[in-house]
């Protein structure tokens, strides 16, 4: 007998609200007083950030969420069956839309119980919910926050597959990186597996039009970052004198996200009491997609203590999934 929905579902903030208003005015207020001027990329993520996001998931530039579908398409249940996890932990897991490929696979393979940890409430509760409706058998228990600190407070269960997927790790550059990598390796012990989904490098035009979309989604979805502080924080930044700039950043193999003030501005954010002027051309920083080879990944890896032990592509060789295992 299926217990429930309210029994089988626990969420947990990993911050209080207080503390994660505290954070969000630390970082807006660092970020708009260092040069250059830059904004972490978590605040995108409201209920329309995650929204418009979605859609950019479903444009025909943006080519990374369907190559990733069909490799787990392909290769979901061989995965599983190798594994046999009886738990897997989802960092960065917005709508699970490509995570029910994983999760059916995994039930298959005995396993029940599905930790998703995000940024948005709204995305993990209604993403719970509908992953309740089809699957009676599966145990959540979700956490709200920044997942790079959720790790180790993830309670465990048993054999543990922790995945990420959607080049989310490439939202992440050099040291912190690194760090990122490490906890996922502390969070794992022997026989536990590391599932992680990576763009990888290729033609420059390609990559520049997956953030540069004909229908002006990417653009809706940078800028909606604006729209979050002055929400969230009392500013009054005009979103008609920002554009849109994404750019492949060669040296760091990366694309690299801004919003470029089309005229000199002066702003204001009351709930920091504080004015920040940007001059016509300035930029404030926002996301880096970094892209990535197979020897790159490799070396990463193991410098985080992990060793890969499987790498997928699609056909196209546009996206792979690594397998990674702790040493
Ligand atoms: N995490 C996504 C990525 O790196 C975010 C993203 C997609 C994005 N398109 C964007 C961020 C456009 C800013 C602008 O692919």
């Amino acid at each position: 007998m299926s217990l429930p929905t309210e029994n089988r579902l626990a969420i947990d903030y990993l911050t209080a609200p207080e503390d994660y208003r505290r954070q969000m005015m630390e970082d807006v207020r660092r970020g708009l007083t260092t040069d250059p001027k830059s904004l972490p990329s978590q605040y995108f993520y409201d209920a329309r950030g995650s929204k418009l996001f979605e859609e950019i998931t479903r444009l025909p530039e943006y080519y990374l969420t369907r190559a990733e579908t069909e490799i787990l398409i392909r290769h979901s249940d061989e995965l599983m069956a190798e594994i046999t996890p009886e738990e897997m932990v989802e960092l960065g897991s917005g709508s699970s839309r490509k995570t029910v490929l994983l999760l059916e696979a995994m039930h298959r393979a005995g396993g029940y119980r599905y930790v998703p940890i995000d940024v948005s409430p709204e995305a993990l509760k209604a993403a719970a919910a509908e992953l309740f409706s089809v699957y009676p058998w599966l145990e959540i228990d979700g956490l709200v926050g920044d997942y790079a600190a959720g790790l180790d407070r993830v309670r465990r269960r048993g054999r543990r597959l922790i995945v990420f997927l959607g080049s989310t790790i490439g939202n992440y550059e050099g040291e912190q990186r690194h760090a990122l990598l490490a906890s996922v390796a502390s969070a794992l012990t022997s026989g536990d597996r590391f599932l992680v989904g990576v763009d990888l490098v290729k033609d420059e035009a390609t990559m520049v039009a997956a953030y540069n979309d004909s229908a002006g989604v990417s653009a809706k979805f940078n800028k909606n970052i604006l729209n979050v502080i002055n929400r969230e924080l009392g500013g009054d930044l005009p979103l008609d004198a920002f554009e849109h700039v994404s750019r492949w950043v060669a040296d760091k193999s990366c694309m690299s996200q801004s919003l470029l003030a089309t005229r000199d501005l002066a702003v204001t954010i009351a709930d920091l009491e504080m004015t920040v002027t940007l001059r016509q051309g300035e930029e404030i920083h926002t996301e880096v997609s970094c892209k990535f080879t197979r020897e790159g990944l490799d070396r990463e890896l193991a410098r985080a203590g992990m060793k890969m032990e499987r790498w997928l592509t699609d056909p196209e060789g546009r996206f792979a999934l690594a397998l990674a295992s702790p040493v």
